[in-house]
């Protein structure tokens, strides 16, 4: 996927009510290799590095992690998914852009049609990267056609369930968990 200069906003993405709820919910993961992909202000990568010997923080937005402040890590890589690595991983997060938009005008919150456009992308490209038996989390949204992406994510190979739900205002958050 090549992304236009244009959709790579200069402002991280805060940590926000979605991460929050996806930190609180993996806090207690541990084990050896851990991969966040769209890294972001890296608030979930540095979770990561508390219980896991080796984590990778990915973004396709290379000024954001380049900016990364009070949650910086050593293991940085700008691309797309995991594209560019090839480390399996005992336990894959992603805070996914899920929004359901017609155009991607926010690489950190627009999912693209339905929400599944994007965060289809990023799981063609993490399979690869995760270890037999290996863990893989995902949020996604009542607003986007979170169904879809769990029927996809079957068809991938893998087992899923949702392992917690967040009402918001205006949206539910969904956690789900995919073992390969
Ligand atoms: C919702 S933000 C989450 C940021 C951070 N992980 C958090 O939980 O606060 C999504 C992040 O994914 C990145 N991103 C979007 N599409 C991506 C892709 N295809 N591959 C890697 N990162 C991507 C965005 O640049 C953004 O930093």
């Amino acid at each position: 996927m090549i992304l236009q200069n244009k959709f790579l906003k200069n402002d991280e993405y805060p940590p926000s009510e979605d991460t929050f709820f996806i930190a609180n919910n993996i806090e207690n993961e541990k084990g050896n290799y851990a991969l966040d992909v769209g890294s972001g202000s890296g608030y979930l990568t540095k979770l990561l590095l508390e219980n896991f010997s080796f984590v990778v923080g990915t973004d396709v937005n290379y000024h954001v992690l380049q900016h990364q402040s009070s949650y910086k890590t050593p293991n940085l890589i700008c691309c797309n998914g995991s594209d560019a690595l090839k480390i399996k991983f005992d336990f894959i997060v992603c805070n996914l852009p899920y929004l359901a938009t017609d155009e991607i005008l926010d690489v950190a919150t627009d999912g693209g049609a339905e929400g599944f456009e994007i965060p289809k992308n990023i799981f063609d490209s993490v399979l690869k990267n995760l270890k037999e038996s290996g863990k893989f989390i995902f949020v996604t949204s009542s607003l986007s056609n979170y169904q879809k992406l769990i029927d996809y994510a079957q068809t991938l190979g893998f087992r899923t369930r949702i392992i917690a739900k967040k009402k918001l205002f205006f949206e539910e958050l969904i956690l789900v968990e995919a073992i390969n």
